[in-house]
């Protein structure tokens, strides 16, 4: 299984993320990105599907702050 979430101290709120994954990834009042799949309140506890690994690493290699992780283990 796949774990993702956005390291928000990191993140420059560039926006590239929510774009190429908007299933995975929104932005909070302050423009930063974080996790939205399944109510996962960018925790990375939510197992991401596989039909997502394509948009989640494209996010991934598109983050100009390398902010976006992924992991085969939760995060918290
Ligand atoms: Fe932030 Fe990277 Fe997304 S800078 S808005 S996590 S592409």
């Amino acid at each position: 299984a796949k774990y993702t979430y956005v390291d928000k101290d990191t993140c420059i709120a560039c926006g590239a993320c929510g774009a190429t994954a908007p299933d995975i990834y929104d932005y909070d009042d302050e423009g930063l990105a974080e996790v939205i799949f399944d109510g996962d309140g960018n925790r990375g506890i939510k197992v991401i599907p596989e039909d997502l690994y394509d948009d989640m690493q494209d996010a991934t290699d598109g983050c100009p702050t390398d902010s976006i992780k992924i992991a085969d283990t939760p995060f918290n």
